[in-house]
């Protein structure tokens, strides 16, 4: 698939069939995924596969701050997408100070761009994926016991997409640029 078709053809999608993404599957994602542009290509962000149902199960009850969207995709999916970031690093100068305004707003802007890159190349081996950012993301640390440092920035359930979404309405190009 080529990238314009890639980007374009990508839906969010929230049902799943029964198949378990196996390991080997998981790590060709993240290799293409490991190419995303970073803050001072400080690489902080961590892939972390969940098939076990318990887990899984506990997120969707303990987790998803009663979001019943993500407690349904939840309950499809039986591989669930952990991206947490290193903390400190990224938007940071060597000696702890921010180097820029944005504080610990690159941080964020990181885990966007690898997750985006994520369910890109998730999309072009034939799986859907969906980017949740309502949840609790101590409890989620918690419940996975992810490692002192390190903060959870989004889930993103996967899986063979049930069904295929129609794509959803997106704003026109002149409504989006400027010139001066
Ligand atoms: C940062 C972020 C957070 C999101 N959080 C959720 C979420 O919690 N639950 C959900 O179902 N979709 C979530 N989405 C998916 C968006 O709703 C979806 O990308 C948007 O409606 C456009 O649809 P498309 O991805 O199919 O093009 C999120 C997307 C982003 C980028």
């Amino acid at each position: 698939m080529d990238a314009i078709s890639c980007i374009k053809t990508r839906r969010s999608v929230r049902r799943y069939t029964e198949e378990v993404i196996t390991k080997e599957q998981f790590e060709q994602i993240v290799d293409s995924a490991r190419y995303s542009p970073s803050w001072k290509n400080t690489q902080t962000i961590r892939y972390m596969l969940v098939t076990d149902r318990t887990l899984i199960d506990r997120i969707k009850d303990e987790a998803l701050l009663g979001f019943e969207g993500n407690i349904k995709s939840l309950a499809s999916t039986s591989s669930l997408v952990v991206l947490t970031q290193v903390n400190g690093r990224c938007g940071y100068e060597r000696d702890g100070s921010f180097s820029t305004s944005k504080g610990t707003g690159w941080e964020m802007f990181d885990a966007g761009i690898a997750a985006q890159t994520f369910c890109l190349s998730a999309h072009e081996a034939g799986f859907g994926t969906c980017i949740l950012g309502i949840f609790d993301d101590a409890k989620v640390g918690e419940i996975l016991e992810v490692p002192e440092g390190q903060t959870v920035t989004c889930l993103i359930p996967m899986g063979r997409p049930k069904f295929v979404p129609d794509p959803v309405p997106r704003k026109e190009v002149a409504d989006l640029v400027s010139y001066k």
